[in-house]
């Protein structure tokens, strides 16, 4: 029987297994953040967009006020562990492309890394954003695409 709850209860019940990804960014010096995130979505198929929701105190809000692109990365079966340690520590405390050990090859379009035991990443530039409460809705438009077609897609659970 439906009956009214608070919202944090209800949603809880209904986002595991969830389709996450990584947010992979550059840091004000070069380098590069990576952090999991289970609010995107497709917002355009002609030219195809991306929408990516971060909140305000990440780390990665900083790099994509900073430098405005991004890599949307859909993860392969074995990157569990670098989704637990992309969504649990900020890289203002720690390097997690080192603390990783994550591999990759630089991409085409800003040349961040296209990690390659991902799914499929999706190069994007930002084009607009939208304030969102405490988080701030980035809508990348895709440059260049990648697949891996020897991986399956990691859920998060
Ligand atoms: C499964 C999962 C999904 C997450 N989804 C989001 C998200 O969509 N947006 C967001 O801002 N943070 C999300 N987070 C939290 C960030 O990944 C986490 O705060 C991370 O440490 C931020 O790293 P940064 O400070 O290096 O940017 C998620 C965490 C997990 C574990």
């Amino acid at each position: 029987m439906m009956k009214q709850i608070e919202m944090p209860k209800a949603y809880m019940k209904t986002r595991l297994p969830s389709k996450s990804v990584l947010i992979v960014s550059e840091k004000p010096d070069g380098n590069h953040n990576i952090m999991t995130a289970e609010w995107f979505m497709r917002t355009s198929i002609d030219p195809p967009m991306f929408a990516i929701s971060v909140g305000h105190p990440r780390y990665t809000h900083d790099c994509l006020m900073d430098k405005r692109y991004f890599n949307l990365i859909f993860p392969g079966k074995e990157m569990n562990e670098l989704m637990r340690l992309a969504g649990s520590k900020s890289g203002r405390e720690i390097d997690k492309f080192t603390a990783g050990k994550i591999e990759y090859f630089p991409g085409k379009l800003r040349k961040l890394p296209v990690l390659k035991d991902a799914l499929a990443c999706f190069e994007c530039e930002i084009i607009s954003q939208i304030k969102s409460g405490d988080h701030t809705v980035f809508i990348g438009q895709v440059r260049y695409s990648w697949l891996n077609d020897e991986q399956e897609l990691f859920y998060y659970e």
